[in-house]
């Protein structure tokens, strides 16, 4: 079935979870398209392209929360990170929102705005979200796969990804500028969820040290030598450290969860430490995706090391969501240009229910429902075996 089959003239866009780059560089690639495609369209069959604000949340409101999206007014926003649209970490089919009808509520605002087509730009949580509503309504549903994490499911690149990189690294070497003039070793966290991506990359780009990541076996006696190898070498050093990384793990050798712990409450035990300890033991909040909020783990590991390896000063940075603002840069801007007019291109198929995946240099379309998180470093990467540089001085 054809868009011109199903008569879809009013197209919804919104943006859901996490902001990041590449966001605003979707909506201008498919407004491009419908732009495009209305020049010789008959005045009854124009298309238009209207944003819903605030993620799933317009759609929990009686009246929407809409914006007429106009491609001269917006031209410029694909430059930028963030989202023109305004995001939330809605979840319609949370219990709280099964309970009080939200999908069933949300279908109802969207044929009261008159809405054709759904077009949901998010990570997996809010991917998914759209799979299950076109599924359950039998409603035309797009969506494209952001995220700064690079963790979605059928995709080799995520848009967000690159940015936060950048911005991760430029964060990196002003680091190692004040680090090398006074011989400190700065721990710098980064944003990246259960992925280490981010790190990982940021990591080597801005020539770190040391890289811990969520998806190897921590052990961080093996981290205190390679700092101490660094500092005997240079005097200065760079530990990245993902905010997903545990010091505990299942996975992990019980000595090694063992001296951890020894080595963790060598610092809570210690009033030097207390804002540390006083942060442990804080309750974890959750999002209403059932996501944990991290952050933090970096300064566990800065107190640690400072404890552990004695005559060196420490600092410890938190990149925090700085990293996944700004600038778009120019991967981002281009690949969310790319799955904007590959949404356009599904749709005029009739293709329906599907996300753009980047796959080699290909865009393909991939089914909503098979959506998940999860694409995690293999051990096996070639990068996972590059990312300590005190492995190679
Ligand atoms: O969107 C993914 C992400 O950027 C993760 O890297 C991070 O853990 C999380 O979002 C932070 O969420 P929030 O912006 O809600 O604090």
């Amino acid at each position: 079935m054809k868009v011109k089959d199903l008569n879809i003239r009013r197209i919804g866009i919104l943006t859901g979870g996490g902001d990041c780059a590449g966001h605003n560089a979707v909506i201008v690639g498919l407004l491009r398209r419908i732009n495009q495609a209305n020049q010789t369209l008959p005045v009854d069959e124009k298309m238009e392209l209207v944003g819903l604000l605030e993620g799933w949340k317009a759609l929990t409101k009686d009246s929407g929360n809409t914006v007429p999206l106009d491609l001269l007014t917006i031209e410029d926003s694909f430059k930028t990170a963030g989202t023109i649209l305004k995001s939330s970490r809605t979840n319609l089919f949370s219990k709280a929102n099964l309970e009080a009808k939200a999908p069933e509520k949300a279908m109802e605002v969207l044929k009261k705005l008159n809405i054709d087509c759904l077009v949901v730009l998010g990570g997996d949580d809010t991917l998914g979200a759209a799979g299950k509503l076109g599924q359950q309504y039998t409603f035309p549903m797009f969506g494209a796969p952001k995220t700064m994490d690079n963790d979605v499911y059928g995709t080799d690149m995520t848009y967000g990804f690159e940015s936060s990189v950048e911005e991760s690294v430029h964060f990196i070497e002003n680091c190692r500028t004040t680090a090398r003039s006074h011989n400190r070793c700065f721990v710098v966290e980064v944003m990246g969820r259960h992925a280490g991506w981010v790190a990982l990359w940021a990591g080597i780009a801005g020539g770190a040290e040391v890289t811990i990541l969520p998806e190897e076996v921590l052990n961080l006696d093996e981290v205190i030598k390679k700092v101490e190898k660094t500092i005997a070498k240079k005097q200065h050093c760079i530990v990245v450290v993902s905010e997903g990384a545990r010091l505990f793990d299942t996975r992990y050798p019980e000595a090694i969860n063992k001296r951890h712990q020894e080595l963790l409450n060598s610092v809570i035990n210690d009033p030097k430490y207390a804002l540390v300890k006083a942060r442990h033991e804080m309750p974890k909040k959750k999002d209403s995706f059932g996501n944990e909020q991290l952050g933090g783990i970096g300064e566990y590991i800065f107190a640690i090391l400072e404890k552990n390896t004695k005559g060196f000063e420490y600092r410890y940075q938190n990149c925090g969501h700085a990293i996944r603002g700004g600038v778009a840069h120019v991967m981002d801007r281009i690949l969310g240009l790319r799955y904007g007019d590959a949404i356009y291109e599904f749709m005029q198929q009739g293709k329906f229910g599907v996300y753009p995946g980047l796959e080699g240099d290909k865009i393909v379309p991939r089914d909503l429902l098979e959506v998940k998180g999860g694409r995690f470093v293999p051990s096996d990467h070639q990068l996972f075996k590059m990312r300590n540089a005190a492995d190679f001085i």
